[in-house]
């Protein structure tokens, strides 16, 4: 069975044209090419490798029976899936849900390509294993291990430098969305972590918008709410870059996904994808997921 392109149904319906190197496209036709992306961050679970073995066999099982995944290039009908395992269990999972057509994915790497930074881990490495997306900029990064946004921005171009995708996340905290400004903070960490990333890369990048208040909390934003704040990222990157890059470029929304809550998000229009924490952790959640009605 292959998914539908939910988003082919969904799509704003704008009349406006855009020039790319084939011909004019319309905004209609690009934000129909966005394929949906659904991806699990594990985050710093499960405890062992048997246990991570055991959630990747689970889940490929499942998925097997739900739906077909596919690569990125094979846009046509399907869903792409993307696993963030912790370092240690990548390559084995990897190997297991490489042959359903998943693929892996790094939480995290540094900016450096090599040398005395204890603990850290570079491009050039989740690349060797097989990584083909990199988490950059996420809330639990940003406030607990102090990534700064021209750290980000450093890892986002090193991600693209090394031929992989970088999964930007953004969002606001609840403090900031108590004061109203989920645009402004949305606004300035696209344009501070995107910094000089060309237009021709951005087709590599996905967003992630997070509201760090749903994140873990079951307190999941309403569609129709985050729809607009996805809306509103394709405005920032179409003043930074232009329409033809703020309607292909994909945006996922994350914080408090699970099936009861994916088809609503994902029947929005702006939204093209989830980034999953808890629920990824169920293979029979996270399946159902990724097989979004
Ligand atoms: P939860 O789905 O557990 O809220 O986590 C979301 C997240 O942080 C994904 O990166």
């Amino acid at each position: 069975m292959k998914l539908p392109l939910a988003l082919l149904a969904t799509t704003s319906g704008a009349s406006a044209f855009t020039t790319v190197n084939n011909g004019p496209r319309s905004i209609t036709e690009l934000s129909a090419s966005r394929q949906p992306i659904m991806a699990g961050n594990w985050k710093m679970n499960p405890t062992t490798e048997a246990d991570a073995l055991n959630l990747a066999n689970g889940f490929c099982a499942l998925l097997n029976e739900m739906a077909d995944t596919c690569a990125m290039d094979d846009v046509e009908g399907c869903t792409e899936v993307v696993l963030f395992p912790p370092f240690p269990f990548i390559s084995k999972v990897k190997d297991i849900v490489g042959k359903e057509g998943v693929t892996v994915g790094s939480q995290q790497v540094y900016y450096e390509d090599k040398g005395a930074f204890t603990g850290s881990v570079a491009a050039s490495m989740v690349k060797s294993v097989g990584c083909e997306y990199v988490l950059c900029g996420h809330s639990e990064r940003r406030a607990l291990f102090s990534d700064s946004d021209v750290n980000i921005n450093s890892k986002v171009k090193k991600v693209l430098e090394f031929g992989m995708k970088p999964i930007l996340c953004v969002g606001e905290t609840q403090d900031e969305y108590d004061l109203g400004i989920t645009q402004e903070v949305c606004a300035m960490q696209v344009s501070k972590d995107l910094a000089g990333v060309s237009k021709k890369d951005m087709k590599d990048v996905v967003i992630a918008y997070e509201p760090v208040w749903a994140i873990g909390t079951g307190l999941v934003c309403e569609a129709d709410a985050a729809n607009k704040v996805h809306k509103f990222i394709r405005t920032v990157l179409a003043k930074m870059y232009d329409e033809e890059v703020a309607q292909s470029t994909r945006i996922q929304y994350g914080g408090s996904v699970t099936p009861e809550s994916v088809d609503g998000l994902m029947a929005m229009s702006d939204i093209d994808g989830c980034l999953v924490g808890g629920a990824s952790l169920f293979s029979d959640k996270f399946a159902r997921i990724c097989n979004f009605q």
